[in-house]
């Protein structure tokens, strides 16, 4: 284990977080986001396994997620995104020390059919925190779904279009808007890495600046971008190369910039883009109670 870069914001330790977690003080982080290896026999690296039996996979799960729980702060909040199939198991295991509050629904496009089932198409992002309520909750109200195509609202809502709330509607519990990170500009390394919009998301649910936000599995680094350029304190480790991670932190142009094309969306029940849509193909949006109403 050793102290790989710190920032003013952050410290990046090249470590196990099984052997990292234990030095960390207990009831001490305001939010922790954990994304693990999905036991896909991925290839994360020398010395990595990500490939168990299936009892070893929930086992090691189990022993971090005890850790998870003990250096979360009362009020503080639990993200763990996983396959459905190791979350249901790792909820009932949560449930108790910490208070379940959602299981989201994160949809995903590319995913491959598998023989015998039904087509794959969530992951499973758990939501808990440690008490009875979290501490902050801050859930970021979003754009109407449209089609990308027409503008036209996916949703109908009928009588309630005049009592409509001009800054959006609340958030759900299934996000459909997560896009994968696919385009090699955008990538930092080779192996999985999650949407800055995911964190960006989670940071805005459960903390406030100045909060500190925990990550055990660094991966590019996509929680302490998120966490830095939101101003929040972070802390994490990761078992691979840590250079990426270092790299990005360094240089945030790219995630800054995505970020603020993002926010630059919020703040109204129609983007700019679902607006010209609907323009253009005749939806009528003036039964809408609309943010330049109240402007
Ligand atoms: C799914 S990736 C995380 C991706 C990250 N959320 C992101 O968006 O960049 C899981 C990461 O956990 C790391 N890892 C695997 N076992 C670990 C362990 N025991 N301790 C710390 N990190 C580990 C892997 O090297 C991999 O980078």
């Amino acid at each position: 284990m050793r102290e790989a870069f710190s920032t003013e914001m952050g410290t990046l330790w090249q470590a196990d977080c099984l052997k990292w977690l234990p030095t960390v003080a207990s009831d001490s982080v305001d939010l922790i986001f954990a994304d693990p290896p999905f036991n896909l026999g991925k290839d994360y690296g020398a010395g990595i396994d990500d490939e168990r039996p299936e009892e070893g996979y929930l086992r090691w799960c189990r022993e971090w997620c005890d850790e998870l729980v003990r250096v979360l702060a009362p009020g503080g909040s639990l993200f763990l995104y996983n396959l459905p199939r190791w979350n249901v198991h790792l909820a009932a295991h949560l449930d108790g020390p910490l208070t379940f509050r959602h299981w989201i629904a994160i949809d995903i496009k590319f995913s491959l059919p598998i023989r015998g089932r039904l087509y794959p198409s969530h992951y499973a992002l758990l939501y808990f925190c440690k008490g009875p309520r979290p501490r902050v909750f801050h859930p970021p109200r979003q754009p109407l779904e449209t089609c990308r195509h027409c503008g036209g609202e996916l949703k109908d809502y009928g009588g309630y279009k005049n009592r409509m709330n001009p800054r959006g509607v609340n958030l759900t519990d299934v996000w459909r808007d997560i896009p994968p990170v696919r385009h090699r500009r955008h990538k930092n390394r080779g192996a999985n890495e999650l949407s800055l919009k995911l964190l960006d998301r989670v940071l805005d649910i459960g903390s406030e600046e100045g909060d500190l936000v925990l990550d055990p599995f660094g991966g590019a680094g996509t929680t302490f971008a998120a966490a830095a350029l939101k101003g929040r304190r972070w802390m994490g480790c990761e078992l691979g190369n840590t250079a990426a991670i270092e790299t990005r932190l360094a240089e945030p142009g790219e995630d800054a910039r995505l970020l603020d094309r993002w926010h630059a969306e919020l703040g109204g029940l129609f983007t700019d883009r679902a607006r010209t849509l609907r323009d253009k193909h005749g939806h009528d949006s003036s039964r809408y109670r609309l943010v330049t109403d109240e402007t």
